[in-house]
């Protein structure tokens, strides 16, 4: 397990048909896909398994977990270091030093579980892992700039905007403009 608060489970999502098949659900979802990979591009249960079996296994460099609120499996978050990407990927966050910076992807499957305060205490805890057990100086997220409930969000857990990513994102056949958030490590006062 990674994370457990009160309400919050966060675990590492495992090579088996149930994980891969809650992904389905999500990931096939309107709703989910209007805001993450878009209505255009559903991931049926063979996609799901091409995507995540590769992430499971460690071969990309990129946690993928799943979380719960009180003990139903309500959503997928990811992680990874910008260091670990291709050199491409790197790049299209266009900052100077992306040594022992993170970021990370989220979303709610369950969307009546949306607009509760639960994405924000997900996120909370999993700031707090990457920077007490990774030791990372800087994670950064990077919603589309209409995504207002995911700003909104992203700035309660503390981010903050950092700069305007032109055309950063393919969703639903177009190029589409991202906010790039970042939030830093509070210096250690010893
Ligand atoms: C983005 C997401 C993870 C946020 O989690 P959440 O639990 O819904 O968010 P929270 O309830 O913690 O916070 C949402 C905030 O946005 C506000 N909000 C909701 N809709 C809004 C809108 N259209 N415009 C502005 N603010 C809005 C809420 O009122 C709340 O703020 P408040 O607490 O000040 O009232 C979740 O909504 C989700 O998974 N959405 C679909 C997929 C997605 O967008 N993923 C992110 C891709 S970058």
């Amino acid at each position: 397990m990674l994370i457990i608060t009160d309400q919050i489970t966060i675990r590492l999502m495992q090579d088996n048909i149930d994980d891969y098949k809650l992904m389905e659900k999500w990931r096939t979802d309107e709703e989910v896909l209007k805001f993450y990979g878009g209505r255009d591009y559903p991931y049926f249960i063979e996609k799901v398994i091409e995507t995540y079996q590769p992430r499971i296994r460690g071969e990309e460099g990129v946690t993928p977990c799943l979380f719960y609120y009180q003990n139903i499996a309500i959503g997928y978050l990811q992680y990874y270091s910008l260091n670990d990407l291709p050199e491409t990927d790197r790049q299209m966050y266009r900052l100077e030093s992306t040594d022992n910076v993170y970021a990370i992807d989220l979303f709610i499957g369950e969307t009546n579980y949306w607009n509760q305060g639960i994405g924000t205490k997900v996120l909370t805890a999993v700031i707090e892992y990457i920077f007490t057990e990774l030791q990372a100086v800087k994670i950064v997220i990077d919603p589309n700039v209409k995504n207002h409930r995911a700003i909104r969000c992203y700035e309660k857990c503390g981010f903050v905007k950092v700069k305007l990513l032109p055309s950063h994102e393919l969703h639903e056949g177009k190029y589409q403009d991202c906010w790039l958030m970042a939030i830093a490590r509070k210096k250690s006062l010893h």
